[in-house]
């Protein structure tokens, strides 16, 4: 099997061939998905728990479902409710669960880098459900599947990604997991939106909406992500979308089949004109919700194959 990680923390970390391993056996879950009986006991006996210390709907909900579609014990943690409010650290948070013998832990932080931090303390595997701007692996492999089915390929496609490019682990993920499949990668948005550094990374920047999604065959917008801004940033919702918003009229000039993604939640009105998130011919937004049940599951089963291996060898006394 191709697949060797021990945690999904970003998509830096996969080869080519583990995402390809990935999307293929999430293509089973799709049709499994599909049936009146959903379940496999892939993850039979095993126990999962979610900790979300940011704010979630279809993540956590996906992460649930794809948990009890695979027969593992899942908990949700309310982090809001939790001892977190009484100061404990995350650390302390993570080793108090940790007693508890979790196989497999999903986490959520508002902070660049905490998930990696926590995989550290823990015996189980750790999966990334988006830490701060910095990565949100299951994302872009939900995004990549979406892509895959709609264009029939992964490879050497021009993909326009558009907005809040410099707080989106979305973003970063993607352009990540879009560059290593060998496509044109465009990032399209206000220059005050736009991380440093990502000239370097091999992409083309476009500040006029117009020129960056000439031609395209995959437009992806994104959300303003307003809670991780303190101003400044854009000059107005309503000039924002004048320039930035994805309407008919900008549309139109992507490749006529050309697809439209968003991983929402969506601001409608803001990135996004809601006909066209609506337009069932353009829009792939719900097929998006629907893959990321199914590369949840596909990563869950993939990882507790690779927990069971290491604890085998571990109890033969085979040095892992
Ligand atoms: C994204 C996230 O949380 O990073 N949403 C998601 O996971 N579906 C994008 C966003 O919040 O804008």
């Amino acid at each position: 099997m191709t697949f060797r990680a021990r945690h999904l923390l970003g998509i830096d970390h996969l080869k080519p061939a583990e995402i390809t391993t990935l999307l293929d056996l999430a293509e089973e879950y799709v049709a499994l998905n599909q049936r009146t009986v959903k379940h496999s006991d892939a993850l039979a006996g095993m126990t999962q728990i979610n900790m979300f210390f940011e704010n979630s709907t279809r993540t956590q909900a996906s992460f649930e479902l794809a948990g009890k579609r695979l027969g593992a014990d899942v908990m949700n943690m309310a982090m809001a409710h939790s001892s977190v409010k009484k100061g404990e650290t995350l650390i302390d948070t993570a080793l108090t669960l940790n007693a508890m013998h979790p196989d497999l832990l999903i986490v959520r932080h508002p902070h660049s880098g905490a998930v990696n931090l926590l995989a550290e303390k823990v015996n189980c595997a750790v999966v990334n459900a988006g830490d701060g701007r910095h990565e949100h692996p299951t994302q872009a492999l939900l995004d990549a599947l979406t892509i895959r089915r709609s264009k029939g390929r992964l490879h050497r496609l021009t993909i326009a990604i558009c907005g809040d490019i410099a707080h989106s682990r979305v973003a970063r993920s993607n352009l990540i997991l879009l560059g290593k499949m060998e496509n044109r990668i465009r990032l399209v948005g206000p220059s005050t939106l736009m991380p440093s550094g990502v000239a370097e990374m091999g992409v083309e920047i476009y500040e006029d909406m117009r020129e960056g999604l000439k031609d395209a065959d995959v437009v992806m917008m994104l959300r303003l992500q307003r809670e991780r801004m303190d101003g400044g940033f854009i000059p107005s919702e309503r000039e924002y979308y004048h320039r930035w918003g994805l309407d008919a009229e900008k549309l139109a000039l992507a490749a006529p089949d050309a697809i439209v993604m968003h991983p929402g939640p969506m601001n409608r009105g803001v990135e996004i004109d809601g006909t066209i998130a609506d337009d069932i011919n353009r829009s792939v937004i719900q097929d998006q919700v629907e893959m990321g049940v199914a590369v949840r599951m596909a990563a869950l089963d993939l990882l507790a194959r690779n927990l069971r291996a290491e604890r085998g060898k571990a109890a033969a006394g085979v040095m892992v």
